[in-house]
């Protein structure tokens, strides 16, 4: 048990940051409740528009599109902080297939890609300005030029953290071997598009875990000018999986830009 992530019912529980993707009791969970969806589907068409492409899957977490992605032909790199849930990827199967790196994009080489991949909305990980040009600028150093750059970011006109409450979030994410974890999420902080949240989770031993995390909501206005000045300009954006127009559909910016 990680230190003050967990207590017996009833005691206090502090919120551990991302414990989501850093304690593997949790990264199950995670992997349970996020399996192949219809974003997958669209990160997978965009990345087969170039065949047999050298992929970087920025934030793989567990793996599930860095698999499928290998399985399709790409020669595919995940890279994510988190060790346990990159230990969870690399246990699946066809996992073998991919090149996991236990880091950021710092290390990684120059013009090595031709498609990064951001998704699950790891863009809005990197909260502060700063951390976002700095992961751009490397973004833009390891694709080739004329590379493709895909990720999704909530479209903050939805206000979707207005529905992270105890209430509209509750859910029950079932295991594979049967167990049910109830789940919630509750917003502890809003402030000029940056919100803070925490999730719990009651795992079935009598155990509470409770994982933070801050997300940035860009609009739409600073996604484009923010891929501007890093030299990486967006080609298309979308509103949803089915690409509808910004405004529409599933309350996404789905940015599709080019190095
Ligand atoms: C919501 S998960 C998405 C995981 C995966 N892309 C998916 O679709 O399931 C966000 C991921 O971003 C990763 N992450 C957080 N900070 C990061 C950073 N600075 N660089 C790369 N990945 C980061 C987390 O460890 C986590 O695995």
């Amino acid at each position: 048990m990680s230190e003050g992530s967990a207590a017996e019912p009833g005691s206090s529980v502090r919120p551990v940051r991302h414990a989501e993707f850093e304690d593997p009791r949790l990264v199950e969970v995670y992997d349970a409740e996020y399996p192949w969806l219809r974003d997958d589907d669209f990160f997978l068409s965009i990345v087969n528009e170039t065949p047999r492409s050298r992929v970087l899957d920025l934030g793989c977490g567990t793996g599930r599109l860095a698999i499928g992605m290998a399985a399709a032909g790409h020669v595919v790199t995940g890279v994510d902080p988190a060790r346990a849930s990159l230990e969870a990827a690399r246990v699946k199967p066809g996992a073998a297939r991919v090149t996991w790196v236990e880091g950021t994009s710092a290390t990684l080489r120059d013009d090595a890609f031709d498609v990064t991949v951001m998704t699950s909305h790891v863009a809005q990980f990197f909260v502060s300005d700063e951390a976002w040009s700095r992961t751009l600028g490397d973004l833009k150093r390891t694709l080739i030029p004329d590379g493709v750059l895909a990720f999704d970011t909530r479209d903050p006109r939805a206000r979707e953290w207005e529905r992270w409450n105890p209430v509209d979030s509750r859910r029950s994410i079932e295991l594979p071997d049967g167990r049910i974890i109830a789940a919630w999420t509750e917003v502890t902080a809003v402030s000029d598009n940056v919100v803070s949240f925490v999730h719990h989770y009651d795992l079935t031993d009598g155990v509470t875990i409770q994982s933070s995390a801050t997300l940035r909501f860009r609009s739409e206005e600073v996604v484009r000018s923010s891929l501007w000045a890093a030299g990486i300009p967006v080609e298309r954006i979308y509103g949803g999986w089915h690409r509808e127009p910004v405004g529409e559909g599933d309350g996404e910016l789905i940015v599709v830009a080019r190095s």
